[in-house]
């Protein structure tokens, strides 16, 4: 999987959402985040279409919402998503919640049909702690890939790091710029201002450093680009060691219905 790819929630209005998937692929990105939740499939669809990349060559990733994880669901409205983003398969498709219509065995049985019906490429969970994870990697007939989680330096995730490790789960980091936050921490504006880079930019390289997947969402060209140049950055590990020494705390996304709540 692509370890710097683009994130689209909250990227509503249709036009705009097309031209920043477009503007990603052409920049160089390979790995588009989307959801049911997020409205925007037919948007992030038509993205694609424009962009003068193959579909094959993208990495595309999207996730069934809580009240449609019943099995009959799951197959209805993967199909829907598919209709809407306009291919004949994703690489990734998560379960967004292990919430509300969520049953390890059920859910995942029609994710698994899914993958033996060629809908799908690989099965991914989201939001999952430790405990969750475990039961859907033994619950599930397919490896599952990856486990979406909100990560960044004031919301480490060292623990699920761990178990990620052990069982081999990759880990991708949503809101990998604290939704901003991270551009207020000192000591990542220090290491910003000493390596001539962004906030975002820090924050995007400490991820792969530590071999985590990141889709920071960005809207235009600016951001686009920003983020991407990440990639030539290269921390040292005093930097790295100063942004695993922050101690401040934040979690952005904390609804009800999360597993930790
Ligand atoms: N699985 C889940 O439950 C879940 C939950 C949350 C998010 N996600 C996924 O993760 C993606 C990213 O997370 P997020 O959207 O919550 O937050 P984020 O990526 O941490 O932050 C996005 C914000 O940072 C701004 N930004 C992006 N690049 C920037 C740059 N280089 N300089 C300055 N500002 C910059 C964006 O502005 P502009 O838009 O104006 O560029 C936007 O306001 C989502 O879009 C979604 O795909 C998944």
């Amino acid at each position: 999987m692509p370890m710097l790819g683009l994130g689209t929630w909250q990227n509503e209005d249709p036009e705009q959402c097309a031209e920043s998937v477009r503007t990603a692929l052409e920049t160089g990105y390979r790995h588009i985040d989307t959801a049911q939740i997020y409205e925007n499939e037919a948007a992030v669809g038509e993205g694609i279409a424009r962009a003068d990349v193959d579909r094959e060559e993208v990495f595309l990733a999207t996730k069934i919402w809580i009240s449609n994880l019943e099995p009959d669901d799951v197959l209805e409205t993967a199909r829907e998503s598919l209709d809407r983003l306009g291919v004949e398969y994703v690489d990734l498709l998560y379960v967004h919640w292990p919430a509300r219509t969520y049953d390890p065995e059920a859910t995942l049985e029609a994710f698994s049909q899914l993958y033996d019906e060629g809908l799908i490429e690989n099965v991914g969970v989201s939001n999952f702690e430790p405990e969750q994870l475990e039961e859907a990697i033994e619950s599930c007939d397919v490896p599952i890939l990856a486990n979406q989680v909100e990560l960044h330096p004031m919301l480490p995730q060292q623990e699920l790091r761990e178990t990620c490790e052990q069982h081999d789960v990759e880990l991708v980091a949503y809101s990998p710029l604290a939704r901003g936050a991270v551009f207020d921490q000192p000591e990542i504006q220090e290491i910003a201002d000493k390596h001539d880079a962004s906030e975002a930019q820090i924050s995007l390289a400490w991820l792969r450093e530590a071999g985590v997947t990141a889709i920071p969402k960005a809207t235009g060209e600016a951001h686009i680009r920003d983020n991407w140049a990440s990639l030539a950055l290269e921390l040292a590990q005093d930097d790295i060691d100063a942004i695993d020494a922050i101690e401040e705390r934040s979690r952005e996304v904390d609804p009800d219905f999360a597993p930790w709540n």
